[in-house]
């Protein structure tokens, strides 16, 4: 099974992607963790990618996609995918890198939240980019960037959305029942 989180920042990715892959103990991979974990390390691909990630920009398709495709192909349980793709062609090279190994997506989760509970939640984390005016980056390149992939996958009859408002065990329930 592979299930791929779509939504805004603060929608709650992440949270929901860790409950999902602890339940049915998939995989869960996280583009930002990855990368967070490489900006700790200070290794080149993190210096190279905190110059994209503290102004709330997209690091570039081909680091993303260099980064994910090796995991993906030596992956044999359920995968949620958190964070990526982020991009069409980051989705484009995704459905090329699956087919090679003989699989594809089943799900898209879009997490559709409210803007007003996205910026109170991403105010009270304070992550390093949780800065008000990298929140309002990361929100205008999810637009770009990023929203158009609901209809990319629409298309496909791949999405599912799910309300991403109440509590984090509301959202959980609603997502069981679309995934189960
Ligand atoms: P990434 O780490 O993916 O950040 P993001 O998309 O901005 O999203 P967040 O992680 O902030 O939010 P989330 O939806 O995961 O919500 P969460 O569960 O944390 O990416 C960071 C950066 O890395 C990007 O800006 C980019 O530079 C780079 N990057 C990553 N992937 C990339 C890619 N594929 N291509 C290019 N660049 C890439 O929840 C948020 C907060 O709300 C938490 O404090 C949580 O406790 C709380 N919360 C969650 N659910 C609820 C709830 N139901 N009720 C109340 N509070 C809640
Ligand atoms: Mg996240």
């Amino acid at each position: 099974m592979i299930v791929v989180f779509l939504g805004p920042p603060g929608a709650g990715k992440g949270t929901q992607a860790k409950k999902l892959s602890d339940y049915f103990e998939w995989r869960h991979l996280s583009t930002g963790d990855l990368l967070r974990n490489e900006v700790k390390n200070k290794t080149e691909l993190g210096l190279l990618a905190n110059e994209f990630m503290r102004k709330g920009d997209l690091v570039p398709d081909s680091i993303i996609i260099n980064m994910i495709s090796n995991i993906l192909e030596n992956q044999n349980s359920g995968i949620v995918l958190d964070g990526f793709p982020r991009t069409i062609d980051q989705a484009k090279s995704l459905r090329l890198s699956l087919e090679e190994i003989s699989k594809k997506i089943d799900k898209v989760l879009f997490l559709d939240v409210e803007e007003s509970n996205i910026t109170s939640r991403l105010s009270q984390r304070g992550r390093k980019d949780d800065d008000p005016e990298v929140i309002l980056n990361r929100l205008r390149t999810y637009g770009e960037l990023t929203q158009p992939l609901i209809s990319f996958y629409q298309k496909e009859g791949l999405i599912e959305k799910i309300d991403g408002n109440g509590t984090e065990e509301n959202v959980f329930n609603n997502l069981l029942k679309v995934v189960a």
